[in-house]
């Protein structure tokens, strides 16, 4: 899939950071796009002039089956079919598990997994029409636990392994199922992050200006996406990271706690 002239792509989590960045780079390559959110007032506010013939947003919360249910109808309806899903949709946390409440835990899954699971479940029958292209938008913590991550960790480590096992089982189908991991990148992603009670962080410990840029992370996925790549770890700290824990893990154990303790307001005493 070289070109996304007249394909259509749908993407959750589409009104804010890496989402909105990949509606953009969809559109901009000549794609038809569905995204989706929580909020439909979000999503009209993040693309501002956009021409509507081809983009449509609808007001979806992944953690909802029914509503991912409805989402992919309504882009199935309107587009005819689906070539790619993007399963962006996605929040943070920091807090040590042992001051965290367990439904912390349970809301990470709920939506970085679950909500994936279910998106994919109701837009498989049309992607398996068009031979299309399943994406989850992992993280490097899909790869290497990290400390005050525990639940985000989590529900990237069970997204690759569902995506994995869902790769094997379509592998003679021409479906192509794919995750990609990005390193840090300037979103909105820290600011909302669940604190211990669940309430959000309200603010970032990482200098996002310094960070990939969303632009530049979607332009890499839809790169990876053309090449029908299996995983993409898009930074060189991540590289790294993921290879050090594959050779080193108890060193990597050390040196990511270190990393983390060093992090302004860092949960680790
Ligand atoms: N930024 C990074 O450093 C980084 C690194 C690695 C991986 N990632 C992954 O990239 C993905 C996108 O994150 P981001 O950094 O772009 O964060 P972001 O700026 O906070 O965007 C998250 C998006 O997910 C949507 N969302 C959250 N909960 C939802 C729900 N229940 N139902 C539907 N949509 C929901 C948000 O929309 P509403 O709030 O409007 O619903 C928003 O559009 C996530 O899966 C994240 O884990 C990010």
């Amino acid at each position: 899939m070289s070109s996304l002239h007249n394909k259509v792509v749908v993407i959750t989590g589409a009104s804010s950071g890496i989402g909105k960045a990949l509606v953009l780079e969809a559109l901009g390559r000549g794609a038809m796009v569905a995204g989706c959110g929580r909020s439909l007032a979000r999503l009209q506010d993040a693309f501002p002039g956009t021409d509507g013939s081809k983009l449509m947003l609808f007001e979806a919360d992944v953690r909802e089956p029914a509503a991912c249910k409805a989402f992919v109808a309504a882009a199935i309806s309107r587009f005819g079919g689906i070539d790619v899903l993007l399963n962006n949709a996605g929040i943070s946390m920091r807090a040590l598990f042992n001051d965290a409440s367990v439904d912390v835990l349970r809301e990470l899954m709920d939506i970085n997994f679950w909500g994936a699971v279910e998106c994919t479940k109701a837009a498989l029958p049309a992607i398996l029409e068009r031979k299309g292209v399943i994406v989850g938008v992992s993280s490097i913590a899909g790869y290497r636990g990290l400390p005050g991550r525990t639940g985000y960790s989590a529900s990237k480590f069970a997204l690759q392994g569902f995506l994995e096992a869902l790769r094997t089982e379509l592998l003679h189908s021409g479906v192509h199922v794919m995750w990609v991991s990005p390193g840090f990148t300037a979103s909105n992603i820290r600011n909302v992050a669940r604190a211990a009670d669940g309430g959000v962080q309200g603010e970032t410990p990482l200098d996002e200006g310094k960070l990939m840029s969303a632009g530049e992370c979607a332009r890499r996925v839809f790169h990876a996406v053309a090449a029908r790549k299996r995983s993409v770890v898009m930074t060189r700290q991540g590289k790294i990271t993921v290879w050090l824990n594959k050779l080193l893990p108890g060193l990597a154990d050390s040196l990511v706690y270190n990393h983390f303790k060093k992090e302004p307001g860092s949960p680790l005493k």
